[in-house]
């Protein structure tokens, strides 16, 4: 087969169960995370030969756990960097699947080139019986490939299926299906080299973000509202000097009385307050479960890991017109 006609992928590895290694085959919980180099996980999987010439780079080999702002700046710069070559048509990272849709939501409006981005992952590690992370791979590097995946922001592929990285987020502890759009849906599919879209996210992403990462992030946490919640760490963030909080809050974001007060207070001393919901799907309602306008604070339709990516987003470029940006992204 010639070989030189086919696209060139930059497959950039961060760490991950997809790089995780267990002494015992049987073993899918109790193992290491990211300490299995790129080329070793590209070795696994012969049959990229024949979908793609391949770039790898090892940018970092955590537990996506410890991901870290500063990590995501690196990565993001590397991947322009990348799609800003002629000789490379597209991108793929490896990641842990704990905070897989925090980095693709985080790259989804950051990265400003139209060549497909690929996030990809796995639940089981590499030496497990059954490990899910190379046809992940496989899958993740067909779609980059494919030209049906350019402009349509950044991606996930993951058990055949492929996400927008605005709605994808793990659903599930241990299961090879542990990554859902809820409300949404998936994308489209990959399977046995076939790549096929359904549908496209119609919210700006990519170029027509207003958003690039920073050198200096805002100091930005998230507070869950329960039965008996107090305020305590409400007052905590404020005394620390958060810039921003989300709520994950009960249902359509409603809060705790107490929280409420500690909220409003906080929102008073120029603390950007983002209501979420802890419910896993579905939106929450402007002046729907709390009065936005009497309260000062924010409302959206991101889940709270999300809406904490988008509200660091948002005040690191300085920006005051907070429900215009959540209504928009
Ligand atoms: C991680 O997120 O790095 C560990 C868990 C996983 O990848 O499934």
């Amino acid at each position: 087969m010639n070989t030189s006609s086919l696209p060139r992928i930059a497959v950039l590895a961060t760490g991950g169960t997809i790089a995780g290694s267990a002494g015992d085959a049987s073993k899918t919980a109790g193992y290491k995370a990211g300490v299995v180099g790129v080329d070793k996980l590209l070795d696994a999987v012969p049959a990229l030969g024949s979908v793609a010439r391949i770039h790898a780079e090892q940018i970092a080999g955590i537990d996506s756990k410890d991901m870290s702002a500063a990590l995501w700046t690196t990565l993001a710069r590397r991947i322009d960097a990348l799609l800003a070559q002629d000789d490379i048509d597209g991108v793929v990272v490896t990641h842990g699947t704990d905070t897989l849709e925090e980095t693709a939501y985080l790259l989804h409006l950051t990265v400003k080139g139209a060549k497909p981005v690929v996030l990809t992952a796995a639940m089981r590690p590499s030496t497990a019986l059954s490990a899910d992370g190379p046809l992940n791979l496989l899958n993740a590097v067909t779609v980059a490939a494919s030209k049906d995946a350019a402009g349509k922001g950044v991606l996930v592929a993951f058990n055949n299926q492929i996400h927008s990285a605005r709605d994808v987020t793990k659903t599930n502890t241990y299961a090879v299906d542990a990554f859902r759009s809820p409300e949404s849906g998936v994308l489209g599919f990959v399977q046995d080299g076939r790549v096929e879209f359904q549908r496209v996210a119609v919210r700006p992403h990519t170029g027509a973000s207003e958003f690039a990462v920073a050198d200096q992030w805002p100091m930005v946490e998230i507070v869950a509202s329960y039965a008996d919640a107090s305020r305590v760490m409400v007052d905590a963030l404020v005394a620390a000097g958060a810039r921003g909080i989300v709520v994950a809050g009960t249902g359509n974001g409603s809060m705790h009385a107490t929280l409420t007060q500690a909220l409003a207070e906080a929102v008073k001393r120029g603390v950007a307050v983002v209501r979420a919901s802890r419910v896993g799907s579905g939106h929450v309602m402007r002046n729907g479960a709390a009065s936005d306008d009497a309260l000062g604070t924010v409302a959206g339709t991101l889940n709270p890991y999300k809406a904490r990516v988008l509200l660091m987003l948002a005040l690191a470029a300085g920006a005051n017109d907070l429900q215009r940006i959540f209504d928009t992204y």
